[in-house]
């Protein structure tokens, strides 16, 4: 009888000296557990997601993708999927009006290519991050529905087939389920939805088109809002693929309808992600804790992948080293598999167990 590949392959760790990166990595010489790849690449979360068709991804920062080994080692051996932590938004990409920088979002984009990793695009029409010309123009109705058209061709279009899914719309929706106020909201109504993926679905018919929202993992009112306005917009035959999930959790929060509430959008035909998952703690963290950490990061994983057209999960981040959490929640952070040292913490077995269903 045939051995399976996975069955007969053995993890071997095989530590790495790093030559230390910049004032932040002290004198200690840093370590990074180094698989072989022709060893364990199945025992990998990459080898895990491949293996049930579906994608595992990372949040990825441009100074550390361009600066740090221990870095692009962790990504490039557990990653099959990247999305772009900040390069692909708007005040990253066309700071001044009609002058463009694409040179982190290409960067990325052509480090995937290199690592046969996926890239989900991130984002086109959001609230948040854009540039100040646009922030402040005054612009009318008409001339704003130009200028999302014109970011939605131009960006889109410049990664035709090189982005398997897009967050077009991010976080417009309020917690009680109406329509926040934002730039596109107020100027164009709900409309404007619409129109963004109908313009990304024409730049590039083969990636999958999502909303991507926070807050909108368990069955509540927010989750009604948009189940309410993506059916809307598949009865109106809007190129609506995906739903996504962000999922910034607290520890010991994952909500207990989470799988349910994936699965309706799932029954409705649309694809599910969760797209920017990480589960943070108070600090210092117990190990109980961490434990917990480990226990939530395998439920979200499996809440997931439990439901039809489960397309993936992507973290929202590698390392507690770059996190976003410290940064905005005071007195929290650890939410990342792995930690500042680049050592896997309980979190990775969680993910790792909730990807491997022999686990
Ligand atoms: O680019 C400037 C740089 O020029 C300047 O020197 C530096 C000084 O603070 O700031 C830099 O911009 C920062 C940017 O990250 C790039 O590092 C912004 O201040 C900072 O606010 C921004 O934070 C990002 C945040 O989105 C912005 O809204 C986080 O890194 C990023 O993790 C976070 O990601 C969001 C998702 O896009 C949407 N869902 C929520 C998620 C977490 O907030």
């Amino acid at each position: 009888m045939p051995h399976s590949p996975r069955r007969r392959r053995r993890r071997v760790l095989r530590p790495l000296p790093l030559v230390a990166v910049g004032a932040l990595v002290a004198a200690a010489a840093v370590t990074v557990p180094q698989l072989t790849p022709e060893a364990d690449a199945a025992t990998t979360l990459r080898g895990y997601a491949d293996a049930r068709g579906v994608k595992i991804g990372a949040a990825v920062a441009d100074t550390p993708l361009t600066s740090e080994s221990a870095y692009t080692t962790v990504l490039d051996r557990e990653f099959n999927s990247v999305t772009a932590e900040n390069a692909m938004k708007w005040d990253a990409l066309e700071p001044s009006r009609g002058s463009y920088n694409w040179g982190a979002a290409d960067r990325l984009v052509a480090h995937a290519s290199a690592h046969q990793q996926g890239v989900r695009g991130h984002t086109l029409a959001w609230y948040s991050q854009l540039p100040s010309w646009l922030k402040n123009g005054n612009f009318s109705a008409s001339e704003l529905n130009t200028i999302l058209k014109k970011h939605i061709d131009t960006t889109v279009g410049r990664y035709k087939g090189k982005i398997y899914a897009w967050d077009v719309i991010n976080e417009t929706f309020n917690e009680d389920g109406s329509m926040r106020g934002s730039l596109w909201q107020n100027k164009l109504g709900t409309g404007y939805i619409a129109n963004a993926l109908r313009w990304a679905h024409a730049a590039d018919p083969s990636a999958k088109l999502y909303i991507n929202d926070y807050n909108i993992e368990a069955d509540n009112a927010k989750s009604d809002g948009l189940y309410n306005l993506a059916k809307q917009l598949l009865s109106q035959g809007v190129p609506l693929h995906g739903i996504g999930f962000q999922s910034h959790f607290v520890v010991g929060g994952v909500p207990s309808s989470m799988k349910a509430n994936l699965k309706r959008f799932s029954d409705l035909g649309l694809e599910v992600s969760v797209t920017e998952l990480d589960i943070r703690i108070p600090l210092p963290a117990s190990s109980a804790e961490l434990a917990q950490q480990s226990t939530d990061y395998k439920t979200a994983t499996e809440n997931c992948l439990g439901v039809p057209r489960c397309a993936g999960i992507t973290v929202w981040g590698i390392t507690d080293k770059y996190s976003w959490v410290p940064g905005t929640f005071n007195g929290y952070g650890a939410a990342l598999p792995y930690n500042e040292s680049y050592a896997a913490k309980p979190s990775y077995t969680g993910l790792s167990n909730g990807l491997n269903p022999t686990a």
